[in-house]
């Protein structure tokens, strides 16, 4: 309770001349505790309208403004600072700050095992800062960023007894010291931040998870769809198969008998090419849907990779194509078809190619992600325009009038799923195609 001669002065119960008597007195306490009250009230509804605004909040960072922006305006402090956990390292470096100048070279994380972190902890309420004198030595890490932050409260940001975050709050500008009711309003603020934050990060993470939920169902539709198109296209090609090996039986008897003209033969030969231009296809066709015959063996994509780019590379190089190839690791080994997996490669090459008519660059990247060994085929090309890209995986799909099938994609996809892999096109910022494939990898070591 306040005594009588720290009142303030302009209290009218002065001005009336009877402030030495009892009446006085009572009067006087009577109205200090008024104003107490009329504080308490203040801090609470506070209190209530950013708990209100908290809660309807689901970024971390509009949380961290919110609380610093309370904290300056009701403790009557130039700035405040505060360090949250990095969900994705588990650390205590996410830093924000307002109001304050931070000297340029310190970098204000905290490791949980330090001493000032695990005292927070165990403690779990506000410190000032001459509390902390036995768990913050003078010249410790910890001690040169409390002073970088200018801090004289310390207060504890706890989730299920877990520290999520410090905040940091500088002499107040009043230059009052810190009263127990301060520390009362940021320990109800923190709790409340506490709680918006671990709902925000539980925002985001369902807000991921479905995201990856309907990628995953697109996947699985287009999947589907292009196998549906692939079996119709096979069961085509199997029933167009048989009639034109006996169409080039026939050409081979016209061709051959002693009647047959120069002329004839001339033009049966013509048409021997065209039958064997379509026989082409369908073997094309059936090597769509027909699943990897050749037995799968333990490889190294990158020398399949290099095989492939070898084969091709005099020729695009005389084009003014420039190759260049990024490989993380030699060791990327998976189990399948060289050879199928060669005709993969070289169909993006030659796809790549038709895009670079005067020159270009093809970069072929390849390396070990998640699990996967992930293979990017990027050129400097014309890029898939929106309307071309959810089509171009489908058979006889192709912007290339005669010179193009539009199966060497068709097929592509119908050998890497049959390595139980993925293959998707996506367009490069900078201009040009990426094409991404994705194949299981053989031996998982722990980074992967
Ligand atoms: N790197 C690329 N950049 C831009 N568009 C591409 C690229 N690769 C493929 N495309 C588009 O996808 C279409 C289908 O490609 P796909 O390889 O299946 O058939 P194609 O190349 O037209 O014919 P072919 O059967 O001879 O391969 C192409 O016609 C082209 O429009
Ligand atoms: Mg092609």
């Amino acid at each position: 309770m306040a005594d009588l001669e720290d009142r303030d002065k302009t209290d009218p119960i002065f001005k009336l001349g009877f402030e030495e008597s009892p009446v006085a007195n009572h009067i006087g306490v009577l109205t200090d505790a008024n104003k107490g009250l009329r504080r308490k009230i203040f801090d609470l509804y506070t209190i209530f309208e950013i708990s209100r605004h908290l809660n309807s909040m689901l970024n971390v960072e509009s949380l961290l403004d919110a609380t610093l922006f309370t904290c300056i305006g009701q403790m009557g402090v130039a700035g405040a600072a505060i360090v949250v956990q990095d969900p994705s390292d588990n650390k205590l470096s996410h830093f924000h700050f307002k109001g304050l100048t931070l000297p340029k070279d310190v970098s204000i994380q905290f490791s949980r095992v330090g001493r000032l972190v695990r005292h927070l902890q165990r403690i779990a309420r506000p410190q000032l800062i001459g509390e902390l004198k036995d768990v913050v030595q003078p010249d410790t890490e910890d001690y040169s960023k409390l002073k970088a932050v200018e801090a004289e409260l310390i207060v504890p940001l706890i989730s299920k007894g877990n520290l999520l975050g410090i905040l940091f709050l500088p002499r107040k500008l009043s230059g009052q010291p810190y009263q127990e009711n301060d520390l009362e309003f940021v320990s109800i603020l923190l709790n409340q931040l506490s709680v918006a934050i671990v709902n925000a990060h539980l925002y985001q993470s369902e807000k991921e998870a479905l995201l990856e939920l309907r990628s995953a169902q697109k996947r699985l539709i287009e999947s589907e769809r292009l196998a549906a198109l692939g079996r119709l296209a096979a069961s085509i090609a199997h029933e167009v198969n048989n009639p034109l090996g006996i169409i080039k039986n026939y050409l081979t008897i016209i061709s051959k008998s002693p009647g047959t003209s120069n002329d004839i033969k001339k033009n049966v030969t013509i048409v021997h090419e065209e039958v064997d231009r379509i026989a082409r296809i369908v073997r094309q066709l059936l090597d769509f849907y027909r699943p990897t015959l050749e037995q799968q063996v333990e490889l190294n994509v990158t020398e399949v990779v290099d095989s492939t780019l070898d084969l091709t590379s005099q020729k695009l190089q005389s084009m003014g194509i420039e190759i260049s190839r990024i490989y993380e690791t030699e060791d990327i080994k998976i189990n399948g078809s060289p050879t199928k997996l060669k005709q993969v490669f070289l169909n993006l090459i030659l796809n790549a190619r038709d895009v670079m008519p005067r020159g270009g660059k093809l970069t072929v990247s390849a390396c070990r992600r998640n699990g996967f060994a992930e293979i990017e085929f990027i050129d400097s090309g014309t890029g898939i325009s929106p309307d071309e890209l959810p089509r171009i995986f489908e058979p006889f799909y192709t912007t290339k009038k005669e010179s193009g099938t539009g199966l060497g994609l068709a097929v592509c996809h119908g050998i890497i799923s049959s390595h139980n892999g993925t293959i998707s096109a996506s367009n490069n910022a900078s201009g040009g195609a990426i094409f991404t494939i994705k194949l299981p990898l053989l031996f998982k070591g722990k980074n992967d």
